[in-house]
């Protein structure tokens, strides 16, 4: 579904992410894990658009999809959340996922930006809502964004990122910031979101999560792909363990 091919940014001559290649099975959850500055997280921001490549491809069903904008994405079929919380907080939740990838928290936002029909607007609030149905935040459809807790945000997050239906969810450290409980549902959540045909590409540190959802682990460290297979061929990996692991895993 997914190709990235020799995928390199570069920061001022420092490169974030450097020659990456892997590609990502319809079907399967995929994780990308590694150090702290590995390059995880620029490395979503060139699969989602929100960076250009400085060389290399990143491909979409075959398709170059290198520059296009997140919105475009999105209704090709790609969506994604955030590592820190990109929610409006002058919105309710509600109007937070009917945002999708459109990202701008001025009021008065969704009619004008998305110059909607009144039909339009009523299917885009029925798939959002039912987006919220299936994360578990239908409760809190109406309520202000500050008065919702860290859990139901990022949650609220998911379903924002659900309600384009994409084929291809990127979630960037969805485990992080929650407790054990939480990251237990989140775990179920993102098997629900697989078993639903979505295919999903997920940067954690949560190595237990991790471990249990993916088919498929990219290892990533000072930009480069150290090594990549499933959880038994990874966690084993004498560079993995050295870089990353650490020997009690
Ligand atoms: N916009 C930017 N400008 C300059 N340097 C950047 C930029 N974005 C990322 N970097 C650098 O690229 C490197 C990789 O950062 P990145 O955020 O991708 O790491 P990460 O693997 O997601 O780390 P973490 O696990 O802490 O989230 C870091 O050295 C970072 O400082
Ligand atoms: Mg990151």
């Amino acid at each position: 579904m997914l190709a990235v091919e020799s995928l390199t940014r570069t920061f001022g001559g420092v490169a974030a992410v450097s020659d990456v290649s892997f590609s990502v099975r319809k079907g399967h959850v995929h994780a990308v894990i590694g150090p702290n500055g590995a390059g995880k997280t620029t490395l979503f921001n060139l699969i989602s658009g929100v960076y250009t490549p400085s060389a290399g491809t990143v491909k979409l069903d075959g398709e170059d999809i290198g520059g296009h904008a997140p919105d475009q994405l999105a209704r090709k079929g790609m969506s994604r959340t955030f590592q820190n919380l990109q929610v409006c907080m002058n919105m309710t939740a509600l109007e937070n996922v009917m945002l999708g990838a459109h990202l701008r928290c001025r009021s008065g936002i969704l009619g004008s930006l998305l110059g909607l029909t009144r039909r339009a607007d009523a299917a885009l609030r029925e798939a959002s809502m039912a987006a919220m149905d299936f994360v578990g935040v239908g409760a809190w459809r109406d309520a202000h964004a500050t008065q919702l807790s860290f859990g139901v945000l990022k949650r609220l997050e998911i379903a924002r990122a659900l309600q384009a239906g994409p084929r291809l969810l990127l979630l960037d450290e969805p485990a992080a910031g929650l407790n054990d409980s939480e990251t237990h549902e989140m775990t179920a959540l993102i098997r629900r979101i697989a078993e639903d045909g979505v295919t999903v590409l997920l940067v954690e540190h949560d190595m237990k999560m991790v471990m249990s959802i993916s088919d498929h682990i990219v290892v990533m460290d000072q930009g480069r792909k150290l090594a990549e297979g499933d959880a038994a061929t990874v966690r084993k990996n004498p560079d993995v363990i050295a870089a990353y692991l650490g020997a009690e895993e």
